[in-house]
């Protein structure tokens, strides 16, 4: 049976549609257009100790990446895909870090610190080129932002306008971006303003590459 709500369904069927296949060359072909994904990372400053959760986690390419790069945090994943949770399976396996990382079949705009992991909250909850993909995405940020500990923080990076780039070059990404059911959101500011003032915290986002992607940051209090 399946572990989802009914109106989440046919989400999880499309992706794993687009994801049966192309989970297999995900990782070496994403890595020349998922820009930024290792600067988010390095920007992460995990407290010791401290826990991250990755929202649409894909083939755990970055928990590992993340785990590598704080030895001391527990790293979680969720994701809709059953199919790519496969691919994130076996990466954890042969990157020997399945006492560190955990990854869930779950939907986005129904995290459950407590009820999924057994925290109380998360210091850091990553999206990483999923929110362009999550239909409910502002329910998704909205989720997230409830299972923050205390002083945590939400790391976002994914397409943008592409602003500063050629007109050519936005429309051929744009065409390419339909394929995958990709839209990038374009009100992310406005909506990490509001999620923030909801919680009394601090947002940010800042475009990067000429505008081919966006990179956003949102604080359970004030940002440094
Ligand atoms: C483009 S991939 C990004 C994977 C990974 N974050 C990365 O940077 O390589 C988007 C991922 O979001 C997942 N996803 C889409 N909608 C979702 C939802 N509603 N809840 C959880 N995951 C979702 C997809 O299954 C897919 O694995």
């Amino acid at each position: 049976m399946s572990d989802l709500l009914p109106a989440t369904q046919p989400t999880a069927t499309l992706m794993d549609g687009i994801y049966r296949y192309q989970r297999h060359i995900y990782d070496v072909s994403r890595r020349y257009y998922l820009l930024g994904r290792d600067r988010m990372i390095a920007e992460l400053d995990v407290p010791a100790g401290g826990s991250v959760l990755e929202v649409g986690c894909g083939t755990a390419r970055n928990l590992v990446a993340i785990a590598r790069a704080y030895p001391n945090a527990q790293v979680y994943g969720i994701d809709i895909s059953t199919e790519m949770l496969k691919s994130a399976e076996a990466n954890v396996r042969r990157a020997g870090l399945q006492s560190r990382i955990h990854s869930i079949h779950g939907d986005a705009a129904h995290i459950d610190a407590q009820g999924q992991f057994g925290l109380r909250g998360f210091d850091r909850i990553v999206f990483s080129y999923s929110l362009s993909m999550i239909p409910p995405w502002r329910q998704a940020l909205a989720s997230a932002v409830d299972n923050l500990a205390p002083g945590g923080e939400i790391h976002i990076v994914d397409f943008a306008g592409q602003r500063d780039l050629p007109a050519w070059f936005g429309r051929g990404l744009k065409t390419w971006l339909d394929t995958f059911h990709v839209s990038p959101r374009l009100e992310l500011n406005t909506e990490l303003a509001l999620q923030s003032a909801r919680v009394g915290g601090s947002a940010r986002v800042r475009s990067i590459y000429r505008d081919y992607a966006v990179m956003g940051r949102l604080k359970r209090g004030p940002l440094r």
